[in-house]
């Protein structure tokens, strides 16, 4: 701890928390940078006083999709200003949202195409993951490669969604592709085959509205896939991540492997804990503004994700905000004769991830402050390279954090959000606990419910591999095929 004064911000009397510990002191920050944590720092040329709240480090939302074309074509509602600043107001300080390739799409153009429009607009700091829907050789051996030197260090495949999905055979090149080049792959389980076939039994049977989504997306598809995924990724002996998690068969195979040993990350989203299958049922096509895949489940399974999350087997909670306004352009694309396999899949959330969290796991006992922040901030820093430079408040680390107020009561209504979406699916509910004071690099980002950054301020960040300890557990894995017959190449370069 340093208090060698001279500060651009000092916070005061805040209760801080990280991942680990919990403490009262200040904060005082230089160059965007924390450059003291301790008590009774002298005042900085910009003050707060924290007293009666919570400081927390800034949120992490490394699952969204912003100013994205959709497996269908359909375009995101909000572009990199306006979910920047709409996570910004729910007290998220970094995004990484998707550079998304479709089939024929040269990777290089795809990213500069994506870095283009988010350093024109963001107001807070970003990084990219990529959507890999077309693992040409060249892509594998070429493109992947250099992107990941750029900071691009994580990937995002299907094994659904006809017009992005890969199969078996080529999520083992890329398995391999990412193990060699010290990359993570991020999973979208789900059988893609039993969907479809569900999908059309019901549409011959004129079961069209959009509850059927959740029939069609049946927790069998995801389980399935998740333990498919784990299978390759254990043939490959590689870390995956499964991303979205919502069923409760789905979070058993998960924790299996992990108890196996495995390198099996997880994530989870608001809509798997606070939404449900039935929401989903509403007349006309309404239902359509709950439809998202994986669909919320059952209340076992909000409980399984719940569980989750609490006790590890999950690490991570991030938004999966997939934009799409309530009209012809988003949800309905045939109007009024949209049918559930028409409708945009993805809900909105990047606002409201953390005051949901915040309110009903935090304030009601369910989960620790230090729990959350690993899981809304931390744990998304240390799994894609950002940490300790994101996800915590320390000395060095950068001045990224927001100020709650606990008691403070929020109605939710579209109304109040930042995004361009123009519905919540939490419309109504009441939650407790707001990020009232958000600091980006030290500069303040939103306060007394105005913004004070401007579009195009937010930086890129190039990221560094995953955690070391994900590349140690690896080699300790003892099973592989691989390595037994092939030669594996990790352990070559050993
Ligand atoms: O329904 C969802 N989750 N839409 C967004 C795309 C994806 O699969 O994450
Ligand atoms: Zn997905
Ligand atoms: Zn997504």
């Amino acid at each position: 701890m340093s208090s060698s004064g001279d500060f651009d911000l000092t916070v005061r009397n805040g209760r801080i928390s990280t991942a680990s510990d919990t403490f009262h002191a200040d904060i005082g920050v230089r160059g965007g940078v924390i450059a003291a944590v301790g008590r009774g720092l002298p005042p900085g040329r910009q003050d707060i006083d924290a007293a009666g709240h919570w400081v927390l480090p800034g949120g992490i939302d490394s699952h969204c999709h912003v100013e994205q074309l959709s497996g269908m074509g359909v375009m995101c509602a909000d572009d990199f200003y306006s979910a920047t600043v709409s996570a910004a107001f729910g007290g998220t300080t970094t995004i990484i949202p998707f550079a998304a390739q479709h089939r024929g799409n040269a990777l290089p153009e795809v990213v500069a195409d994506y870095h283009r429009r988010a350093a024109e607009k963001a107001v807070i700091d970003y990084g990219f993951h990529l959507i890999l829907s077309d693992p040409t050789e060249h892509a594998l051996q070429h493109d992947l490669p250099a992107l990941i030197r750029e900071g691009i260090t994580s990937f995002k495949v299907y094994m659904t969604y006809e017009r992005l999905k890969i199969d078996d055979y080529q999520l083992l090149d890329v398995l391999e592709v990412a193990d060699r080049e010290g990359a993570l792959v991020m999973v979208h389980a789900e059988n893609n085959d039993m969907i479809r076939w569900i999908a059309r039994k019901l549409v011959d049977r004129g079961m069209t509205a959009p509850k059927y989504h959740a029939v069609a997306h049946t927790p069998l598809a995801e389980s399935e896939a998740t333990n498919r995924a784990v299978a390759l990724a254990r043939l490959m002996d590689v870390p995956i991540l499964i991303v979205h998690v919502a069923g409760l068969e789905a979070v058993r195979v998960v924790h299996a492997s992990q108890a196996l040993g495995l390198p099996i990350l997880a994530e989870s989203c608001p809509q798997y804990l606070f939404l449900r299958a039935e929401d989903l049922d509403l007349p006309g096509l309404e239902g359509a503004k709950y439809c998202c895949s994986p669909p919320p489940r059952d209340a076992a399974s909000q409980e399984a994700v719940w569980a989750g999350l609490v006790d590890g087997t999950l690490q991570m909670y991030s938004s999966d905000h997939a934009p799409y306004r309530f009209d012809e352009s988003g949800k309905l694309p045939k109007g009024q004769d949209t049918t559930f396999k028409d409708m945009a899949n993805g809900v909105p959330g990047l606002e409201l991830r953390m005051p949901l969290l915040f309110s009903e796991g935090v304030l009601k006992g369910r989960m620790s402050i230090e729990r959350f922040v690993a899981v809304t901030s931390a744990n998304h820093a240390r799994t894609y390279g950002l940490y300790p430079r994101k996800g915590t408040i320390a000395v060095g680390a950068d001045a990224d954090f927001a100020i709650w107020n606990p008691d403070r009561e929020v109605h939710v209504s579209s109304a109040m959000l930042h995004d361009q979406v123009g519905y919540t699916p939490y419309e109504g509910r009441t939650v407790r606990g707001w990020p009232e004071t958000v600091v980006s690099r030290g500069r303040i980002a939103v306060r007394d419910g105005k913004l004070h950054v401007q579009r195009g301020s937010g930086q890129f960040l190039k990221r560094g591999t995953p955690e070391p300890v994900l590349r140690q557990r690896l080699k300790g894995e003892s099973n592989s095929i691989l390595r037994q017959f092939l030669g594996k190449a990790t352990e070559e370069k050993a």
